[in-house]
């Protein structure tokens, strides 16, 4: 497979901007960001630089990046297409049929979608073997996670070329070796969400106590001690004996909380509307999103000591 250099990243938004800042930290890529909306594009290099300057990392060096509302400009020479377009099915299939179209034929087409299945995305594609997900985490140039989605179609060759792409640049990528919606980790992460909403919605107790439980409990150690870990460390005969007593009553419901769409219909939608599960003022925002961002500075690993010079120039 031919040496990925040339890196085209679809969709300048909060996403694609960030995945774009992790390879420009490397003078040996060539990064093009495309958008349809102008300003999107216009405001992504400063919006790189705040995110460097947030990290502790002055100054900027961008000239590896291109900026263009041109698709065929975008990906005719592209060794690989990183789609981070809204999560809509159909404008991410139509986006492939297009850039088909465009692309050389050894172009790897990657989509960042966090949930719809990747084979759904490539549905309509002569060619599905080169069509893989690279489901990255936000922020992403901080969360060291990405996975790498095989479809049925995907080539092997089209998987490892992403895990070495990914591993390069400072990146933990994994194989999800089954096209299965949610992958691996946004499965588990609902998984206890689902719980959790269901905690509030039984009435157990309200949302402040089932997210103070978690931090102040097993959310602790699971950085260091993951839950097949800790399972191995209790011992599985004890997995075993609490299974049976709790996995029954767990919730196992197979549609949304009827509990979000009543805080919604009350205006309660997050942050958007400052109220959701709890109320928010502007501050109590600003200090959470900084509280985050010290945090995972504090555990996700630096950006590479190349992109560190090259930023300070
Ligand atoms: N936001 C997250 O935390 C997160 C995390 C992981 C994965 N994702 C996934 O990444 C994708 C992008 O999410 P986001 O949060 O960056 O979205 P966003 O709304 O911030 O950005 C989307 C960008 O795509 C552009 N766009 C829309 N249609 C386009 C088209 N046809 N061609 C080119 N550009 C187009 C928009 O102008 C916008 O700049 C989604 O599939 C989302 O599910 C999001």
């Amino acid at each position: 497979m031919k040496k990925i250099e040339r890196i085209t990243i679809v969709g300048s938004g909060l996403m694609g901007h960030g995945i774009a800042q992790v390879f420009l930290g490397y003078p040996s890529f060539h990064v093009t960001l495309y958008d349809t909306v102008q300003a999107m594009l216009d405001a992504a290099p400063g919006k790189i630089r705040a995110n460097l300057q947030s990290m502790g990392v002055l100054g900027s060096d961008l000239s590896n990046l291109r900026l263009t509302t041109s698709l065929s400009d975008a990906v005719s020479n592209a060794d690989i297409v990183i789609e981070a377009i809204p999560e809509k099915l159909e404008l991410k299939q139509n986006l492939f049929v297009e850039i088909e179209k465009l692309a050389r034929p050894d172009c790897i087409f990657a989509s960042n979608t966090s949930v719809i299945p990747i084979t759904a995305i490539g549905e309509k594609l002569a060619d599905k073997s080169r069509m893989v997900g690279t489901h990255w985490w936000n922020p992403p140039f901080m969360i060291p996670l990405v996975e790498v989605i095989q479809t049925v179609h995907t080539n092997s060759e089209v998987i490892t070329a992403c895990m070495e792409l990914l591993s390069s640049v400072g990146k933990t990528p994994v194989h999800v070796k089954k096209d299965v919606p949610g992958f691996v980790a946004n499965r588990l992460q609902h998984a206890l969400w689902r719980e959790a909403i269901a905690l509030v919605e039984d009435e157990v107790c309200d949302a402040a106590t089932v997210d103070l439980c978690i931090r102040n409990s097993f959310g602790l150690r699971l950085s260091v001690l993951a839950p097949l870990e800790n399972a191995d460390l209790v011992g599985l005969e004890l997995t075993e004996d609490i299974h049976r007593v709790v996995l029954p009553a767990l919730s196992t419901a197979k549609e949304p909380s009827p509990l979000l769409r009543q805080l919604m219909n009350q205006g309660r939608k997050g942050w958007s509307t400052n109220s959701g599960f709890y109320d928010w003022t502007e501050e109590s925002k600003a200090e959470l999103r900084k509280k985050l961002i010290e945090r995972l500075t504090l555990l996700a690993p630096k950006p590479a000591e190349k992109s560190k010079e090259l930023v300070n120039k």
